[in-house]
């Protein structure tokens, strides 16, 4: 792999490294065309009309943006033609779609969070999408929900782009990460960052720090020694992002290092967490684990926790080992 290449370029050389079939790679493309689509749409913004709310609630309770539902289109679209996949599952969707009669039908499932962190669309802030593959059990070719029920370390593929002052692909396949930059004079993303690893250490982390009267003890122990910086147990002192859009918390982190967090708490005794496991976090924890970090609940390795369903929400603590590390201890001791 060299710096300047295409994406294009650099999935079909790992296809031919693995001996892949070339469907993976067609698969591949088809996300890419949507996230080139989207990104174009996003960066249009309100000169195209398609900032503001769609109207209506999700799946989840939570307000829709145009671009909600515009990235949704975009990303079915997109991929339902091509006769790789079986179904998709979204964020924006309640039940799975599987692909309709007319198209062939092949042997991957395609779960997406079309247009994350859309709170920050309006505002002309960084939001993404986030993509996970997985492949549809052996002799099924009429996918239900509990098909896409398979853990995070099954996935063959997760990626997301990111929507920011350039627009980025990251993406994992197993064999570490890479990230290309869209050259939209030629339309195409291109590897500028080969490679890339989490940094084990770090003094930067990132939580909602609204919700704290909320937060579990260990959470809150590791927050306020953060936060008493030189004066308390850790003895340094530490900085403090929110973006808001976990695509670009997730890319910050990927890029220098730090941990995020958007843990279990008591704000609704309903929620398992906040963030959703099968298109957010898996995928998330995939790239991260694959550059050298560490995911978990604080009780668990995301990766591992066995789905129930495909909306369900779990906490997430990413980023940095050795901080990521320390809440997990903190958890622990807490029992
Ligand atoms: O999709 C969920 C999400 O928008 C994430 O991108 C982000 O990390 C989080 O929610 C923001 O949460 P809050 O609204 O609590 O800041
Ligand atoms: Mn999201």
């Amino acid at each position: 792999m060299a710096i300047g290449e295409t994406i294009t370029q650099f999935i079909t050389q790992e296809q031919r490294r693995v001996g892949g079939t070339g469907e993976f790679t067609a698969i591949l493309n088809d996300t890419l065309t949507a996230c080139k689509q989207i990104s174009n749409a996003v960066n249009k913004g309100a000169l195209i009309g398609v900032l503001g709310g769609a109207g209506a609630d999700n799946v989840q309770g939570e307000a829709q943006k145009k671009l909600d539902v515009i990235s949704n289109d975009m990303m079915i679209q997109a991929n339902e033609w091509g006769g790789h996949l079986a179904a998709m599952a979204s964020e924006e969707m309640e039940d799975i779609y599987p692909i309709p009669d007319g198209y062939p039908r092949g042997k991957y499932l395609l779960l997406f969070d079309p247009l994350d962190g859309s709170s920050n669309i309006d505002v002309n802030i960084s939001v993404g999408t986030i993509f996970s593959i997985l492949r549809c059990p052996d002799g099924v070719t009429n996918p239900t929900m509990k098909d896409f029920l398979q853990p995070g370390t099954r996935q063959v593929c997760a990626g997301y782009a990111l929507y920011g002052p350039s627009t980025m692909l990251v993406l994992t396949t197993g064999q570490g990460v890479n990230g290309f930059t869209l050259d939209r004079n030629i339309g195409e993303f291109v590897l500028t960052h080969p490679g890339m690893r989490i940094p084990e250490d770090t003094r930067e982390f990132s939580i909602n720090a609204s919700n704290s009267r909320f937060w579990e003890a260990p959470v809150r122990r590791y927050i306020d020694e953060c936060l008493a910086g030189k004066t308390g147990a850790r003895g340094v002192d530490f900085n403090m992002r929110w973006v808001a859009s976990m695509v670009a918390e997730v890319h910050r982190i990927l890029t220098r290092g730090g941990i995020f967090m958007y843990p279990k708490d008591t704000k609704d005794p309903k929620k398992e967490g906040r963030l959703r496991l099968m298109y957010e976090a898996n995928p998330m924890s995939f790239i991260v684990e694959q550059a050298g970090g560490v995911a978990s609940t604080g009780r668990a390795r995301i990766l591992d926790i066995a789905p129930h369903d495909i909306h369900q929400r779990v906490p997430v603590i990413l980023g940095s080992r050795n901080e990521v590390e320390r809440v997990v201890a903190y958890h622990r001791e807490a029992n």
